[in-house]
């Protein structure tokens, strides 16, 4: 069975994206991009270098200047990829809670948008890729060949989140995971620029109700649907 050559995984915070783009993008050769990794590490570096999360122009010329650098995990610890900022690894610091309560602002704001699409399209448009975020079937790869948006109750995604916090170690209580998460929603989908929603050809799936395997299970099922589809098509 074929991977399709562009993926597009779109939906809210702990809805399973990344643990899914992970495992299809296993393939040789296929690269997996979580996009939300380049709003946090413009927003990491905001607050590393004490620039006010309400200065727009600031964090613009941030985004179209960082030095940022997405590679192959360099380090066994349960890491997806390695994340450098100005050569420094901050792969976990993008995960802090302070950086979980400002970076929706800050990808809310039309320049950082801009600066960090540009970037990502650049990726995606080589194909063989798996390309996660908020609004990759909508604005950043719309002419992706397969689109899937993940959704699951607040409370489950929280309680997903609260559970990878607390096998970090990092102490903080379920309300406060909780708050900000439904925060977090809001914003990402109010925002004027490229909001939170699914693309009208994207196959919404809820995982609620379903775990990693029975997601990729339906997913793969219908990776397969579709070839069966294409090839009826072609014969
Ligand atoms: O997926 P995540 O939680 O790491 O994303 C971090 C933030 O970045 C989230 O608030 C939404 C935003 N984001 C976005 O606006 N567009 C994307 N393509 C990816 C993430």
């Amino acid at each position: 069975m074929g991977l399709p050559w562009r993926i597009a995984i779109d939906g809210p915070a702990a809805s399973g994206k990344s643990t899914l783009g992970q495992r299809l993008a296993a393939p040789p050769g296929y690269l997996y991009v979580d996009t939300g990794v380049m709003y946090r590490a413009v927003t990491w570096a905001a607050l590393r270098r004490g620039v006010p999360i309400a200065d727009e122009a600031a964090l613009t010329g941030l985004a179209e200047t960082l030095d940022l650098d997405i590679a192959p995990p360099t380090v066994q610890d349960g890491r997806l990829y390695t994340v450098r900022v100005d050569g420094e690894d901050v792969t976990w610091d993008l995960r802090r809670p302070e950086v979980d309560a400002a970076v929706s602002q800050v990808s809310a704001y039309p320049g950082v948008r801009r600066a960090l699409t540009r970037r990502q399209r650049q990726i995606g448009l080589r194909g063989r890729v798996v390309m996660v975020g908020r609004d990759i079937g909508t604005v950043v790869l719309p002419e992706a060949d397969l689109k899937i948006y993940l959704d699951a109750r607040l409370e489950t995604r929280a309680w997903r989140r609260y559970q990878e916090l607390q096998a970090r170690g990092a102490d903080v209580p379920f309300e406060a995971v909780l708050e900000t998460m439904r925060q977090r929603d809001a914003l990402d989908q109010g925002r004027e620029v490229a909001p939170l929603r699914p693309a009208p050809d994207a196959v919404v799936l809820d995982t609620t109700a379903l775990d990693i395997e029975g997601v990729f299970q339906k997913v793969l099922d219908l990776i397969a649907a579709r070839c069966r589809e294409t090839s009826h098509v072609a014969g």
